[in-house]
Order: C-alpha cells, then structure tokens, then sequence
C-alpha cells in the first residue's frame, strides 16, 4: 500500500501545517512501554500485549512516514530485558521475527530505510540474518529511517566507543587530543544519524532506562500516560504538538534563541487533532 495516497483529510492538513512551520523534530525517539499491563488489566497473558505493541509498531511507523518524520528510533528491547523469563523472550524475538518478514515489502515500497543499534551478536542467528538481509535491501531509500535498537543499551554503546576510540589511539591513527564531543560520537552506533530532538515514553514512567544516553543530552521530553499498546497516530500528533511549544535553548538565554520563523499556531492544530479523536 501507498501510505501517500492512504491519508486522511485531517492527516493531510496537520501534514502540510506541520511541513509550513518547518520546526518538525527531525528524529523522535521512543520508549515503548506498557504492553505488559495494558495485558493484566484486560486479563490476558504479557504476550497479547506484546502482540498489540507491534500494532502500535505498525501505525506509528506509517504516521511518522506520512507527515514527514526523517528519523524514528524505537527501544525494542533492552540488553536489561535479556533477563526476563526465557518464554518471554522468546515470544518478543519471534514477534520481532515475524513483524520484519511480514512488513518489510510495505516498508521498503514506502522508501523507508531500515537499521538497527545494539548488540546484535546476542540476537538469534535467523534474526541477525533477517536484521542484515532487510538493512541492505533498504540502504538506499531516502525517507524515514527507522532504527530499532535492539540488545541495546546506552551504557553498552558508551563503553563500546570507548573501547573501540582506545585502540586507535593504540594504533596511532588518533593522539587523546583529538578527541572531543564530535569524534566521540563516530564511535557511538549512533554515528549515521542525527541526535533525537523529542523522546516519547508511554505508560506514564519517568525514566531514560538506558536508552541513548549520549544522544538525549538536549532531547526534549514527552511522556503519556497511555499504555504503549493504546498509542495511537493522533498521541502522536499530540506530542509533536507539545514538542512545537518548547522553546530550545540549548544552554542560551531566551532572548538569544528568538528566531523568526513562522510562529506554530498551536490553537489551530489542536483543534484539527481534536476533531480526529471526534
Ligand atoms: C515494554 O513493555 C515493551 C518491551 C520491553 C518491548 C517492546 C516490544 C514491542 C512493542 C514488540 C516488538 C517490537 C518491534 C519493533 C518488532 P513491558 O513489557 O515492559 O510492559 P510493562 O512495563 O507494563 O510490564
């Protein structure tokens, strides 16, 4: 399916309102949490609400798409989460597995470019497999990236650079005073793409968990009550618009940041999104 043409009148007025302000965050970010409650309060087992997660996958990857998002980095799974039950991870891995096989086609006819983050030696074979087959099949396309990290973490990460920033400097191809902010972060699995400007987190926890812990030194945050199962394209919006209403001053004062770009009519585009939730 053609997510150009699969957009509805209100998706297509936030879409051109939100690309004439020209202040969309460039790479969201996203904590996807919940599924294991939002499955106990409707008296179903965590794997059901693992199963409604990739739902969620599914529409945000679209809707981030269809309004223009460049980047969208979503936490799949933790190195931390490796010590839930074997049975859990299990199902999340064949989850993972079978999201990848069955939307991979729809992704790539949509330009979207896949990559993933983490430790992926960890992963099963066949999803190390599948992770390198649908990264390479994508490479070239020039819309959203979506990045899933995966047996991340951004401790793991951190160390890792070092590690790596260490032995060139061993081999004499960098001295210690070359190292700064920049050339630190070409070590970070991060290196290919921007540093997130809005972190969403759902189901209502106030915490980083481990997640691009360099990268969201000046990410703003967003966080949702709603459970990650029940995230919808229009929270989206919502957060986005939220995100529109930050001033970003990156340790400047307010009057330094001042810009002059168009001003965001937030009143405007709060009653478009109200009237979806309609
Ligand atoms: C947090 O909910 C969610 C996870 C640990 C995994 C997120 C995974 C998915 C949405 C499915 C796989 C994703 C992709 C991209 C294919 P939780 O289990 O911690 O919920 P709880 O805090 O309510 O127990």
């Amino acid at each position: 399916m053609d997510w150009r043409i699969d957009l509805q009148e209100s998706d297509k007025e936030i879409k051109e309102h939100f690309a004439s302000i020209g202040k969309l965050p460039k790479h969201i970010a996203i904590i996807m949490d919940g599924n294991g409650r939002w499955a106990t309060e409707r008296n179903q087992n965590r794997a059901s609400g693992h199963r409604q997660g990739i739902e969620t996958v599914r529409k945000i990857v679209k809707a981030s798409s269809q309004i223009g998002i460049e980047y969208l980095t979503l936490y799949a799974f933790s190195i931390e989460n490796w010590k839930r039950p074997a049975m859990e991870v299990n199902i999340l891995m064949s989850l993972l597995e079978h999201y990848l096989k069955a939307e991979l086609d729809e992704l790539h006819a949509n330009n979207v470019r896949f990559m993933t983050i983490g430790k992926s030696s960890s992963l099963p074979k066949a999803i190390q497999r599948l992770l390198i087959d649908s990264t390479e099949k994508t490479k070239t396309n020039t819309g959203l990236t979506l990045n899933l990290a995966l047996s991340y973490s951004g401790r793991w990460d951190i160390v890792r650079a070092v590690q790596m920033l260490a032995l060139d400097v061993r081999r004499g191809t960098c001295s210690p005073e070359d190292i700064d902010e920049n050339l630190f972060s070409e070590y970070l699995s991060t290196k290919s793409i921007p540093d997130p400007d809005l972190l969403i987190r759902t189901s209502g926890e106030m915490r980083l968990s481990n997640f691009l812990l360099w990268e969201m030194a000046y990410s703003e945050i967003y966080i949702t009550d709603k459970y990650w199962p029940e995230f919808t394209k229009v929270d989206l919006y919502e957060a986005i618009l939220n995100y529109l209403t930050r001033e970003r001053r990156f340790g400047k004062t307010s009057a330094q940041v001042q810009d002059n770009t168009q001003q965001v009519n937030i009143s405007y585009l709060q009653r478009v999104i109200n009237a979806i939730k309609l």
